[in-house]
């Protein structure tokens, strides 16, 4: 038994984008929120650093600004970084309105602690000590919850959009809703909506190691592909510096925030390295740091390097860092005494879905907002603590742009359901889990940090075998979550080594020793797909 429902507007995604949108259109709209997982799971839950906000005296949006572009290395678009700096203190405000708490500097009763992270020269990163993910998204469902207008489904996996075109042929596309799995009654159904938006965050996933959850598969970039729309810079993809590195912790980001409070990164035999690759050191860009750290390890043949904060005082890391400091403690490592062991790991993809300033793809009805978005914000390389403020500004913009053309009462269209009719249950999952396993590690080895064309062509070569099969499977067999996410994780491999092989330099987040040089900014191209061939 199949289930239809219709609303004003249809969020696929549940973390800090989503439900920012949710919020901002409720009072005018009846809103379905999906969710694969739980509510709260997805990368904003874990988010540690905090969100960018010029709020202290000495430091300018102007500074935020050049910083960013300068992160982005050439290829940011400058009208999108100032549309973000510029509404960062009032999107900082909305959220505190919602009642978000941010840790307070102690000085007056009514001014925020400041920490800093790599590539911005002002202290400007507001937080909920080292836990501002938790805080912002419980709060916000907390919200969500109890407002009548918002209609909640949790697990409930977006499986394909319903457009014009794919459905009945029409030249003039439109995004009409989205078939979905409800992974708990393991039956299909259909939302329509006259407005979807995609809030599915990104695609750590797609590598063997990440800090991102389990939920970032990159659902949204290949679902928008797959529907026709344009994606932009797939090959950036960010990895952060330091994860905890110990055989039982899994994804566990030590946040950029240590650095900014004085923690330097060492070798094994507690020398310093990062003067030697950067200016800044520690707090040099992130894509400097991983860099360094991949060359370090690769050089000396060592596992990990290690991250030491035992210089501050136990005091002021039980209060900045309580989080970290309690996880490091449950795997035998005292933070204030002895440097973390850390190692790099997939973080962030600063490509996705086209969209302008208001979070609108190129497909009429159809939003992107968050990481699953490509805006222009972040370039060749995301700088820290950016990443929240994307989804608060643009969740916000996308808002006020369909808040002024919803159609209240619109009628449902009439869209077939979703047929299951060719389809038989499967045998086994060991080809799923299997398939998982390996695109997760020829991505990890042949288009990491450091990328050449051999190694992207032998990726490239295995992931045809890979799509060949997927797709055999698909026809063949009932989805399953798995199933979906495996088959999203393949469009999202397949966008990042087109793009990657496409680029010919090395640029922000893509190195490759083939093209070291990076070309000059004035000749610094995006690296668009078109979701239309
Ligand atoms: P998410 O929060 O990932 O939410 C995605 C949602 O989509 C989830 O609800 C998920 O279940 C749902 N979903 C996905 N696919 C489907 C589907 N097919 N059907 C239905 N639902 C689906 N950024 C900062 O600015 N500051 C930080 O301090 C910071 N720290 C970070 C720490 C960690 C460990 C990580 C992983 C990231 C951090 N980032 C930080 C990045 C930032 O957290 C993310 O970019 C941001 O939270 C993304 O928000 P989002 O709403 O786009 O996606
Ligand atoms: C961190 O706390 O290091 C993560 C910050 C970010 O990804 O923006």
């Amino acid at each position: 038994m199949t289930s239809s429902y219709h609303f004003d507007v249809l969020i696929i995604g549940s973390g800090a984008a989503g439900l920012t949108h949710a919020l901002h259109l409720a009072e005018h709209a009846q809103v379905a929120v999906l969710s694969k997982d739980k509510l709260e799971e997805g990368a904003s839950l874990y988010a540690q650093g905090g969100i960018s906000v010029v709020l202290d005296q000495a430091d300018s949006l102007h500074s935020h600004i050049d910083d960013t572009i300068r992160a982005g290395a050439g290829l940011c678009n400058e009208e999108a970084v100032r549309f973000t700096v510029e509404q960062a203190r009032e999107s900082i405000e909305w959220l505190i309105d919602q009642g978000v708490s941010f840790t307070k500097d102690g000085v007056t009763s009514e001014t925020y602690h400041l920490t800093q992270e790599g590539g911005h020269s002002h202290r400007r990163i507001i937080h909920s000590a080292d836990a501002t993910g938790r805080e912002v998204e419980t709060t916000l469902l907390a919200k969500a919850k109890v407002h009548p207008n918002i209609h909640l489904f949790p697990h409930h996996i977006g499986i394909d959009l319903i457009t014009r075109r794919k459905q009945f042929g029409d030249e003039d596309d439109r995004c009409l809703g989205s078939y979905a799995l409800d992974i708990k009654s393991d039956t299909p159904c259909t939302f329509t909506a006259p407005v979807t938006v995609l809030a599915t965050g990104g695609a750590g996933k797609v590598y063997l190691y990440t800090s991102n959850p389990d939920v970032s598969t990159g659902d949204g970039i290949a679902m928008g592909w797959r529907a026709g729309c344009d994606v932009a810079n797939m090959e950036f993809i960010q990895f952060h510096p330091t994860c905890l590195y110990h055989p039982k912790a899994k994804s566990f980001l030590i946040s950029e925030a240590l650095r900014g409070e004085g923690a330097k990164l060492l070798l094994a035999d507690g020398s310093q390295f990062m003067e030697d690759f950067h200016p800044q050191a520690e707090l040099a860009p992130r894509d400097v740091v991983a860099r360094a750290i991949d060359h370090e390890m690769k050089r000396l043949g060592d596992d990990c390097v290690y991250l030491d904060i035992s210089h501050q005082s136990k005091e002021f890391i039980e209060e900045h860092f309580p989080t970290i400091h309690k996880r490091c403690l449950s795997f035998g490592i005292d933070m204030t005494e002895e440097p973390i062991p850390v190692v790099p790991a997939a973080h962030y993809t600063c490509g996705g879905l086209i969209t302008d300033l208001h979070g609108q793809t190129d497909i009429k009805g159809l939003y992107a907002i968050g990481e699953t978005a490509h805006t222009g914000l972040h370039g060749a390389n995301r700088m820290a603590s950016n990443s929240l403020l994307e989804c608060l500004v643009f969740a916000r913009s996308a808002a006020h742009h369909i808040k002024q053309q919803l159609e209240h009462g619109s009628k449902p269209p009439t869209i077939p359901t979703w047929d299951a009719s060719r389809v038989r249950p499967a045998k086994e999952a060991i080809s799923i889990s299997h398939n998982w396993d390996e695109l997760r590690r020829f991505m990890w080895d042949y288009v990491g940090i450091v990328r050449s064309n051999e190694r992207l062509y032998k990726a490239q070569q295995r992931l045809n075998l890979l799509q060949q099969e997927i797709g055999d499977y698909y026809s063949q067999h009932r989805i399953s979550s798995d199933l979906l996410e495996l088959r999203n994780l393949a469009n999202v491999a397949e966008l990042i080594i087109s793009s990657a092989l496409q680029r010919k330099e090395s640029r922000g987040l893509h190195y490759t020793l083939d093209y070291p040089e990076t070309a000059p900014d004035h000749e610094a191209k995006d690296t668009i797909i078109s979701g239309k061939s």
